[in-house]
């Protein structure tokens, strides 16, 4: 099985104090949750004061995007080789990324290659909007966006493929374990095994959105899913750490 991981994405949210609290909150949590690597992703200025709080402890960084070029004049951009040595992760192409700014498959794809490079372990997200799934499109979105994001990767290790239906994201309307196993385990990995043969069957499948401490272990009770990418119930230490036992739980 892959490895189980429950990644936190605070979005922006959290002060650089509030965000030292927040991380030392799950760090002293940690130790009672086994067998899941735990992420925190707070916004870039966090990352050091993060990285520091849970020093000593198994709980992980990771930052929510970053620039596929290493240096130059990009304004407000922070390179690969910036965040090496700061965090273990970088979340990729998330939906609100995508929407808001400008993100596409091909800058996502050059981002995947730029982080591995470094030694980033990339979460790449995908999801398909409501209108999307409505047309019954929701399938060959999902594939073409894992199969542009990966073009020419070849290094599986530490990947991370996170299923975000936009529809479920910050609405309280979680798709049902069933609806986010069918694109997972269908063509999430059906594509990934076109891609990387067995070394598909290392790859985590995180499902994002709405996810929490209640509906978490339905979720990590389907094979397919390996763990969580959590925003709002990330933002609380205790649920965080809930949704993290419950994925345990699910799967020990
Ligand atoms: P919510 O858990 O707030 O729906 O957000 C999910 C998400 O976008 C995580 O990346």
């Amino acid at each position: 099985m892959p490895a189980l991981v429950v990644a936190g994405n605070w979005k922006m949210n959290t002060t650089v104090p509030e965000a030292t609290a927040l991380a030392f909150g799950v760090k002293n949590g940690a130790a009672a949750v086994t067998g899941v690597e735990l992420v925190l992703c707070p916004p870039f200025v966090s990352l050091s004061a993060v990285k520091d709080a849970v020093a000593g402890s198994a709980v992980k960084v990771g930052a929510q995007n970053m620039h596929f070029q290493e240096s130059g004049a990009y304004t407000g951009e922070v390179s690969p080789g910036m965040l090496r040595g700061l965090c273990d992760y970088v979340i990729l192409g998330h939906s609100e990324r995508r929407q808001m700014f400008g993100e596409t498959d091909e800058s996502v794809n050059s981002k995947i290659k730029a982080g591995q490079a470094v030694g980033l372990k990339p979460i790449l997200c995908v999801g398909e909007t409501l209108e999307q799934r409505e047309q019954g499109k929701a399938a060959d979105v999902i594939s073409g966006q894992v199969r542009a994001g990966l073009d020419g990767v070849t290094d599986t290790s530490g990947l991370i493929i996170a299923y975000e239906p936009i529809w479920a994201i910050g609405t309280g309307q979680a798709a049902t374990p069933e609806t986010a196993a069918e694109i997972m385990g269908g063509p999430i990995f059906e594509t990934l095994r076109s891609l990387f043969s067995a070394a598909a069957d290392s790859i985590s499948l995180l499902y994002g959105g709405s996810m929490n401490a209640s509906n978490a272990g339905e979720y990590a009770a389907q094979d397919c899913i390996h763990g969580g990418l959590v925003g709002g119930a990330a933002l609380q230490a205790d649920q965080f750490l809930q949704v993290a036992a419950a994925v345990a739980s699910a799967k020990g």
